[in-house]
């Protein structure tokens, strides 16, 4: 309950002295009220936390761009903390002049600026064999969106001039794991980007500080993050990253391999498990959708677990590659209700719910999750993760 004295016809006791002076918060902070809007993690999850995922509070987020200290980080040997003075992007192999360019060379190139989600392949993973995480934040939240500056790939690569036979390239991460993963030179002469800003500001180490690889729409594990190195070659390399894990075994024994680019997905994220209804009537149903084949058409928003479905409204930008915002006003009479959001992207792909998932992938994977979830929301208010058949 709110301490009387605060509220009206009273004066509050924030209005009867002044507050902190300009720069007592030389690099800002959201209120302390909102002290519980973080990333989390889910412990039994992973064996150490160096390898290892947070996930974003997308049941708080508003919009479509992840403020830089709430975006998920999935690191495999923890962050690297790099002096920019001390760090070099080399580009070799199959280039006519091999360069060795420090930060500041790369910053005059000319820049582009883009936003674009980043989506783990292994997003939702956790919800392949039924409904297990309570929350948006657990089972869609690796994910993040924001405005990257940089300069195109495509202008470093001519920069080194690309021989004929040049068809790959192998980025490589600076930190202790030395992330590696091939990349098809078709990819990386149309969008991609060698980003040193995120939202305005320098990247954040755990993003990649002082440079990171932007492959817009594609699965997060290729964005190599601490981007030290880039190979030209004429196959790819087959890594640990592109073989053992990032494939998926198929039901008749073969491995999908090499599923780069993320397809369509939506969220409701409030309400959802996190964010549960506190009162009947008026509500705003708010929800994020996604494509890494486009910009989303149309987002259908279901209230009885799949059966009838209506146009969600999309607000904000609707860009290419990057998460696009919806929402749904409804009354709610207190009734149960199964919530779902499908996604049409502007290819005409429909998100497809978890069975037809299953049918063509069976149960063995854990990558490219992007399966109709369903919130159930119960007459008290609550609201939890399950299926329908
Ligand atoms: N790059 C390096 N060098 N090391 C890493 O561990 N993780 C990858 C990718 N790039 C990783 C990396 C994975 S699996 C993902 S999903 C994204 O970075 C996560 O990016 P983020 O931490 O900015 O969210």
């Amino acid at each position: 309950m709110p301490d009387a004295k605060n509220l009206p016809p009273n004066v509050p006791e924030w209005s009867q002295s002044l507050g902190d002076g300009v720069v007592s918060r030389p690099y800002g902070r959201p209120s302390k009220f909102e002290a519980d809007v973080v990333r989390r993690d889910v412990e039994w999850l992973t064996a150490s936390r160096q390898s290892s995922v947070s996930f974003t509070p997308l049941h708080r987020l508003e919009g479509i761009i992840t403020p830089n200290g709430l975006g998920f980080e999935r690191h495999h040997g923890g962050i690297a903390e790099i002096d920019p003075a001390e760090h070099r992007l080399m580009i070799h192999g199959l280039v006519e002049k091999p360069l060795m360019l420090t930060l500041e060379d790369v910053k005059r190139f000319p820049r582009v600026n883009r936003i674009a989600f980043l989506e783990c392949a292994a997003n939702s993973g956790m919800e392949w064999k039924g409904a297990q995480l309570n929350g948006c934040q657990f089972t869609h939240g690796m994910i993040h969106c924001v405005m990257y500056t940089g300069v195109p790939l495509k202008r470093l690569l001519e920069e080194a001039g690309l021989k004929t036979n040049a068809k790959w390239l192998l980025p490589e991460g600076a930190d202790a794991s030395a992330m590696t993963r091939s990349v098809p030179i078709e990819k990386a002469l149309d969008d991609a980007i060698v980003a040193y800003a995120m939202n305005g500001e320098a990247l954040y180490p755990e993003h990649g500080y002082p440079l990171r690889l932007v492959l817009p729409g594609w699965q997060g594990n290729m964005w190599v993050k601490w981007l030290r190195r880039i190979k030209v070659g004429d196959e790819p390399w087959h890594t640990r990253e592109e073989t053992s894990k990032y494939t998926a075994l198929l039901p008749d024994g073969q491995a999908r391999r090499f599923t780069w680019a993320m397809d369509a997905k939506s969220i409701i994220t409030d309400p959802s498990p996190q964010a549960p209804l506190h009162r009947k009537g008026f509500t705003v149903l708010s929800g994020l959708a996604w494509s890494g084949r486009g910009a989303i058409r149309s987002v259908d928003v279901s209230l009885d677990g799949g059966r009838n479905w209506r146009a969600a409204r999309l607000d904000g930008p609707v860009l290419d590659k990057a998460l696009t915002r919806f929402y749904y006003e409804f009354d709610w009479n207190g009734d149960p209700l199964l919530l779902q959001s499908r996604a049409v992207d502007e290819t005409g792909y429909v998100q497809p719910t978890k069975a037809a998932l299953r049918q063509h992938r069976g149960l063995n994977s854990i990558y490219h999750n992007n399966g109709i979830q369903t919130w159930h929301v119960l007459p008290n208010g609550e609201i939890e993760n399950v299926e329908v058949a």
